[in-house]
């Protein structure tokens, strides 16, 4: 099979998984500079068609459509995470690069198996979340390392929902193995702290069980019953390699709505972040001691979904390591399972694994926006 080696002037994207957030993908990606999104696949055929139908992609079919072309550089793994692992790993055996959604895999041990699989192809393997690769995070990176809030001291990180169930259409994987609060959403708010003050090195948590079967509330399912396969409430304290310490909560089973709170105490100022689960938003500053917040204004990248793709595509042309990365994903995971054996045995738990840091992006860095070019 002769296919590129090297993704470079064109970059041929393929799709994996044709659900709702697929939709947000094809629109994205086609706006990056040399992408060129050539096919869709999914186990629901139909289903991959009428994404392609959609958004003006030529070919659709089964995932095995997508693997096997030749013309596919990149394949963007948009499936449950129950099918992270594997089909990721069939992409990188069949010679792509491979980009998915969040959580890198359902559990360490699956994620590692798809990165060996990387390694023995020699292929790159980028995750979601990338919303840290945004104007407001890479900002907010940018003013730590430059001193703005002088040493970290201590973050609060919350994301408080009464759950997907209400809105998803098939949300039953959000409450399996590889989700619920916890690795569903956690991963935003754990990306960014470990980009933003370094790995997490130490958990003290505690879980909580919800409700043991949800109901399926919206779209052509609603009323659909189905059991919760994982906790739904976590606590955890977090100590980072910086030194600082963070409160964390991730809930699916608040009355209460409180998304993307993030904010980070150094000695001199605090910070309090957009939304780590968008690509910008406000940013504000306040100096140790008063009460005077005010705006500081963002620069970088904001076209969404996707960033992540252009940016991996952007380091394999550079041949240069790529930022949403297999190690940082992995990390996640790490912290996650540091979570739950802390929460079952009511003790410290230390994480090992220890990503690289990462330097701030260049603020003029902003791919499919302007006409700027990805790399
Ligand atoms: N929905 C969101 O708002 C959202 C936002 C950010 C990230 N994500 C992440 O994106 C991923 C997908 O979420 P979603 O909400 O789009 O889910 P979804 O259930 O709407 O869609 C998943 C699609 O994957 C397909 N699929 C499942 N197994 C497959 C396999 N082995 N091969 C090929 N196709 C397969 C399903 O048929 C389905 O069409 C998840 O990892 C989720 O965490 C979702």
């Amino acid at each position: 099979m002769s296919r590129p080696t090297d993704v470079a002037d064109r970059v041929g994207i393929g799709v994996v998984g044709c659900g709702t957030i697929s939709r947000t993908y094809l629109e994205n990606l086609p706006r990056i500079p040399g992408f060129d999104v050539v096919a869709c696949g999914d186990l629901d055929v139909a289903r991959a068609r009428a994404a392609a139908d959609a958004a003006g992609v030529r070919h659709a079919g089964g995932p095995e459509d997508v693997i096997g072309r030749p013309d596919v550089d990149i394949v963007v793994n948009l499936t449950v995470p129950a099918a992270h692992a594997e089909v990721g790993a069939a992409a990188l055996r069949a010679g792509h690069h491979v980009y998915g959604e969040k959580p890198l895999a359902r559990s360490r041990a699956e994620a590692d198996l798809l990165i060996a699989a990387a390694e023995a192809a020699g292929r790159r393997i980028g995750s979601a979340p990338d919303t840290f690769l945004g104007a407001g995070i890479q900002t907010a990176l940018r003013l730590i390392r430059g001193g703005t809030i002088g040493r970290p001291v201590s973050a609060i990180a919350c994301f408080q929902d009464p759950g997907p169930d209400r809105w998803h259409p098939a949300p039953e994987f959000l409450f399996a193995a590889g989700a619920g609060a916890l690795l569903d959403m956690g991963p935003y708010y754990l990306t960014a702290l470990t980009v933003l003050l370094g790995p997490v090195r130490r958990v003290a948590a505690m879980e909580r069980d919800g409700p043991a079967e949800r109901v399926v509330v919206s779209g052509p399912r609603a009323g659909h019953r189905f059991a919760v396969e994982v906790p739904t409430h976590t606590s955890a304290v977090l100590e980072l390699a910086s030194g600082a310490v963070a409160t964390t909560v991730f809930s699916f089973d608040s009355p209460r709505k409180r998304h993307g709170f993030l904010e980070i105490g150094g000695t001199e100022a605090t910070l309090r972040l957009p939304d780590p689960n968008r690509f910008d938003g406000p940013l504000r500053l306040c100096p140790a001691g008063t009460d005077e917040w005010r705006d500081v204004p963002t620069a970088g990248a904001r076209l969404g979904r996707g960033l992540g793709v252009a940016e991996l595509a952007e380091a394999i042309a550079a041949n240069r390591p790529h930022r949403a990365n297999a190690q940082l994903a992995a990390h996640v995971l790490d912290v996650a399972a540091a979570v739950a054996e802390s929460g079952a045995r009511h003790r410290f738990v230390d994480v090992e694994s220890d990503p690289p840091a990462q330097e701030p992006l260049d603020p003029a860095w902003a791919p499919g926006e302007d006409g700027t070019a990805a790399g």
